[in-house]
């Protein structure tokens, strides 16, 4: 008598350990009741979103993972030359400040701050998971439809960079370019230029030197937490008197390719693909020109005395970015030949400045011996 099972009954556990695989295979397929899918709830998605280029019907997708520039700073310090230098690439569109995308930022730290509404929100649920996606969504929409279409888009609201961590919640491959500049030179500029910053009295170098101190330390701050390989800080003295070196530097950063355009951003005012210009910033009459040394040392002799006197204690922030507070007319580098050459030209044709920017129904932002009224459509908040 054999010891082994019989046939028969070799196959029954075979048979039913296939026939157990097959029910599971359509349990996990939902083909048979599977409670567990049942309970996936369903979610709201957007469709896909493009901007289609005019010309070319190109079509430029964009999303939050999409590796947006952002370029900060105190208004003042360089910021549209930045940008417009960007613009002038063929990869890259900034375009204009867009005014809302700072504000409804701030109020959503208004609403984060307060705890009553913070309940409020929660209870008509607002999670931070909705409220993130929508204020994405906003200033997304913004960015890639307020100008032209184009592979790499840049946004240039100086006072964004105040919640650089927060955008970076929002864009995690997004990056910074932190415009530094002499706190003197900015201050002169706010003061001369009457632009009006909300908290800036206009009439006081010294009230408007701590409030640059403590803007520029809160940027510094935001900038060091979003890491160097996401924020890159730009001296403006360091890139109008080194143009080339800093626009590639700057580029390598950005991981955007050389151009040689971006040395010419003049060339590009108002032209398709290139620099457009808002009618009533502030900078837009100084952008029209070359990359020059006009501004630079224009801050020189105008700080009151007792002023000059304290200015160690009352911007500290100068020391840590590498400007002497005692320097009374300090020595930033020496220019390259073509930023000397700029200036020359600049300066004898200034005629001819003033002329173009009328041409171009630009708002003259010419300095002024005193401060005096505000221009409230000019109000930012530092
Ligand atoms: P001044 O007001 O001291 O002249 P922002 O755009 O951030 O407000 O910065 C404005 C400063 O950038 C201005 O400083 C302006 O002169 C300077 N700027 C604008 N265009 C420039 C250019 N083509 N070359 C050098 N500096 C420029």
């Amino acid at each position: 008598m054999s010891l082994l099972p019989s046939r028969g009954a070799r196959r029954g556990p075979i048979i039913c350990f296939i026939g157990l695989v097959f029910i599971v295979a359509l349990y996990e397929l939902g083909i048979i009741c599977n409670p567990k899918k049942d309970q996936l709830t369903p979610i709201m998605v957007t469709k896909e979103k493009y901007v289609i280029g005019e010309n070319d019907r190109q079509t430029y997708p964009y999303d939050r993972s999409m590796p947006l520039i952002f370029i900060g700073g105190v208004p003042r310090s360089g910021t549209t030359l930045m940008r417009a230098m960007l613009d002038a690439h063929p990869e890259v569109r900034c375009g204009q400040e867009t005014r809302i995308i700072p504000r409804i930022l701030q109020m959503r730290m208004h609403w984060v701050k307060s705890k009553r509404e913070s309940v409020r929100l929660v209870e008509a649920g607002i999670s931070k998971e909705v409220m993130d996606g929508a204020i994405a969504a906003f200033c997304l929409e913004v960015i890639a439809r307020h100008g032209e279409p184009a592979p790499r888009l840049c946004n240039k609201d100086p006072l964004i960079l105040n919640m650089g961590s927060y955008m970076l919640e929002l864009f995690p491959n997004a990056k910074f370019l932190f415009m530094v500049r002499d706190g003197r030179a900015t201050v002169h500029s706010i003061i001369s230029r009457k632009v009006t910053i909300t908290g800036f009295d206009l009439s006081s170098y010294r009230q408007c030197l701590t409030k640059w101190n403590h803007a520029i330390s809160l940027m510094h701050e935001q900038c060091k937490d979003v890491g160097v390989g996401r924020c890159l800080m730009v001296p403006y003295e360091q890139l109008v008197l080194h143009p080339r070196d800093w626009m590639k530097k700057i580029l390598h950063f950005l991981d955007v390719p050389w151009n040689e355009s971006v040395l010419h951003h003049e060339e590009f005012i108002n032209k398709p693909g290139g620099v457009p210009l808002s009618k009533v910033e502030r900078s837009s009459d100084q952008v029209i020109k070359p990359v020059n040394l006009e501004a630079l040392t224009k801050w020189v002799g105008k700080i009151p005395e007792d002023v000059v006197k304290d200015m160690a204690d009352i911007a500290p922030m100068l020391s840590t970015l590498g400007y002497d507070p005692y320097a009374s007319s300090p020595n930033y580098g020496e220019p390259d030949n073509v930023v000397s050459d700029n200036t020359v030209r600049v300066r004898a044709d200034n005629e001819m400045w003033i002329a173009k920017a009328r041409q171009l129904a630009l708002q003259e932002s010419v300095p002024v011996v005193a401060a005096t009224n505000d221009d409230s459509s000019n109000t930012i908040t530092a």
